[in-house]
């Protein structure tokens, strides 16, 4: 099962796959936490060169950097892990590119979405997690960094970024879109009760 966290920066991702993964582990299940882009030592080294803020990095450049990132990322971390029966749960995948590179780029989002089925071969997360804060609201959370060159666009950007996301929760397949503002364990709750929702059997409406 391949389950996807999304969200603008500061919106708990890596915060909630950490607790979802807690619950899965008291379930007897070790699943595979991963990020992308990353995720493998060829998909660290490109993410290096993506995301370093003294590189003149063109949009298209940046698209397929990330998709570079991708196609081995799914190649060598997701395949294997869906073949071995695992649970993988992964910090960013496509919508990330979708918004990024398509909503806050504005690259046409009809060639970002045919050149990503090139890298991912058509495999789609079984369910993706969206958590919605507003751009500031995740801001506030002080995770932003200068060292990131996406992490550093103008606000703007990541507004365009905050609405795509907005967009795709209703045009894309399988995203829960999840109020992100709340406690932490608040959030987390509507998280579980996504997944339980969808896949009862491993991730029990009541937890182990
Ligand atoms: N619901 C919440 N309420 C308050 N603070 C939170 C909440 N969720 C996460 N945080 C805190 O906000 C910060 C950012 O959260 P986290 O790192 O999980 O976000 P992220 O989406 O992974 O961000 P990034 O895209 O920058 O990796 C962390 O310090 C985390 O402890
Ligand atoms: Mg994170």
């Amino acid at each position: 099962m391949f389950i996807v966290f999304e969200g603008v920066e500061g919106s708990g991702k890596s915060t909630q796959i950490r607790l979802v993964a807690e619950s899965l582990r008291a379930c007897g299940i070790e699943p595979v936490v991963t990020r992308e882009p990353g995720g493998t030592a060829a998909g660290e080294a490109i993410r290096a060169v993506a995301l370093d803020p003294d590189l003149h990095v063109d949009a298209v450049a940046e698209l397929l950097l990330m998709l570079a990132a991708r196609s081995v990322f799914v190649r060598e971390v997701v395949r294997p892990a869906l073949a071995a029966g695992r649970v993988v749960l992964s910090d960013r995948y496509e919508l990330s590119t979708f918004a990024y590179q398509g909503g806050g780029r504005s690259l046409p989002m009809d060639k970002v979405k045919e050149l990503n089925a090139v890298a991912t071969g058509g495999l789609r997360p079984d369910l993706c997690i969206l958590l919605d804060v507003d751009v500031e609201h995740g801001r506030a959370r002080g995770r932003w960094s200068a060292t990131d060159r996406i992490e550093g666009e103008e606000r703007s950007f990541h507004e365009r970024v905050a609405r795509s996301y907005r967009d795709l929760a209703r045009s894309e397949p399988d995203v829960a879109l999840i109020e992100g503002r709340g406690e932490i364990q608040d959030v987390f709750a509507a998280v579980w009760e996504a997944l339980a929702t969808s896949f009862p059997e491993t991730f029990p409406p009541r937890g182990c």
